[in-house]
């Protein structure tokens, strides 16, 4: 019998491989955090021990931990546009709009791929949603006064609940917390709302910010947007 958890594995790890055909000798590529990004950062390490040389940027002490376990060539510092990142997500609606950060890395994937002159997501299809807001919205806040925070994030109609890691808040790799706040409506105006509450640092919230995405299911490979 198929475990249905290895299944998700198999499509997860098969849109990360199409997305490697992506990558080009030479390129700066962004490596995004969370299950369905570590099969990319681990195939991408397979090609540069083959001789493929790039270079890397990462979105999270996890990803940064993984490649330089595959041995990728990682930057801190760029002059230039990165070529291509690869990153998962959470929700992905019909016109690329998608929910990131329920692995607690969401302000430096934006930061990486708002760097970026390529942005692809990499899912397997339970991430497909007709409308955003299926789950919380991730909105990693500054821990200073962050009850007050969450009270205004509450006046614009959502429920903040603090993300918990074990015995305490769960700490973002800047020095953060993260609240998960669920909306009866994600429009895209509710970006800018929640930018407007200081204390607010970023939210998960990606709005015309991804080029493709590569969805595996049962039916096999998908892609929606443009790849190249
Ligand atoms: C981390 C993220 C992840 O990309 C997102 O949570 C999807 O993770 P997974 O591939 O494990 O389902 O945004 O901040």
């Amino acid at each position: 019998m198929i475990d249905p958890g290895s299944r998700v594995e198999a499509y997860k790890r098969a849109a990360a491989e199409r997305a490697l055909q992506l990558v080009r000798p030479g390129m700066v590529v962004g490596l995004g955090t969370g299950s369905t990004a570590r099969y990319f950062i681990e195939g991408l390490g397979r090609m540069v021990q083959e001789g493929f040389a790039v270079q890397a940027v990462v979105t999270s002490s996890d990803s940064r931990r993984r490649a330089i376990e595959c041995g990728l060539a990682l930057r801190d510092h760029l002059e230039r546009p990165v070529d291509l990142t690869v990153d998962g997500a959470d929700e992905i609606d019909g016109s690329l709009n998608c929910i990131k950060g329920r692995g607690g890395a969401l302000l430096r994937e934006k930061i990486v791929a708002h760097a970026s002159l390529r942005f692809v997501l990499i899912a397997d299809e339970s991430k497909l949603v007709d409308q955003l807001g299926r789950g919380p919205v991730p909105v990693e806040v500054l821990p200073f006064l962050w009850e007050r925070t969450s009270e205004g994030i509450a006046g614009l109609g959502g429920r903040p609940v603090l993300r918990v890691d074990g015995e305490g808040p769960s700490v973002t790799d800047n020095g953060n917390l993260i609240l998960d706040v669920t909306f009866e409506q994600v429009l895209p105006s509710l970006a800018g709302q929640l930018h407007a509450i200081p204390g607010v640092i970023e939210h998960g919230l990606f709005f015309s910010v991804a080029h493709a995405a590569i969805i595996a299911g049962p039916s096999g490979l998908h892609v929606r947007g443009e790849l190249d």
